[in-house]
């Protein structure tokens, strides 16, 4: 495989990292409301996606913030601006440095495909030491479109100039894997949660509880 393709937030960064840094701040609850946080700011992706508008990332960010704070009791706006400060720089996963290292030792291309701002993005990169490690950084800006719509998935095969086939598409989000499956690329479903599967109609071509395994794959 010569092109590995990675979805950003929950595949290479825990998103949750951000409310488990100001658990003791946001009280025994802070688990909950980060699944609803995360879960809330993927539901107006997927709106603005279906209904063919566009905003920023963080915008979304925000607004899916201020639901989950407003439905598990409320949360100061300095808490919320400290949460939101360190959704800047969430932490990447353990095993992904050394997984972006071992396929560019074969002379495999690494790249990020994501809904993150360019800024947003750019700034995990960097504060998680990975930019040395990826050879593009696309974001769905340049579609003008959030995941899951095939433009964002085009953009990919685009940058590298290749056919989808070619590259393999890495993501922790079960519904990214399958429109990705849909749109040709051989996919990844990185299950980090033991979900049980989804989307028999859409499958991944290989499911990893974590990326460690990911060079095994394709050795
Ligand atoms: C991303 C979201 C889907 O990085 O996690 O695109």
């Amino acid at each position: 495989m010569k092109h590995f393709v990675f979805d950003a937030y929950g595949t290479l960064f825990d998103v949750h990292s951000a409310a488990s840094k100001h658990a003791g701040a946001i009280g025994p609850h802070w688990e909950r409301l980060s699944q609803i946080w995360r879960t809330k700011h993927l539901e107006y992706t997927w709106i603005h996606a279906a209904s063919g508008r566009h905003t920023t990332f963080w915008i979304l960010a925000q607004r899916s913030l201020d639901f989950a704070a407003a439905s598990t009791g409320g949360l100061s706006d300095d808490l919320k601006a400290k949460l939101m400060d360190a959704y800047r720089t969430l932490i990447a996963y353990p095993e992904v440095a050394g997984m972006l290292k071992t396929l560019r030792s074969r002379g495999a291309t690494t790249s990020i495909l994501t809904n993150g701002d360019p800024g947003l993005i750019a700034e995990a990169v960097q504060a998680a030491g990975l930019g040395a490690l990826l050879d593009h950084v696309i974001t769905v800006h340049e579609a003008g479109i959030f995941k899951p719509h095939p433009a964002v998935y085009k953009l990919a095969t685009d940058r590298l100039a290749c056919r989808p086939a070619d590259i393999s598409f890495q993501s922790s989000n079960r519904w990214d894997a399958a429109a990705a499956t849909v749109y040709g690329f051989k996919t990844v479903w990185v299950n980090r949660s033991g979900a049980p599967p989804e989307y028999p109609d859409m499958p991944a071509d290989h499911t990893l509880a974590t990326l460690a395994d990911l060079p095994k794959l394709y050795a």
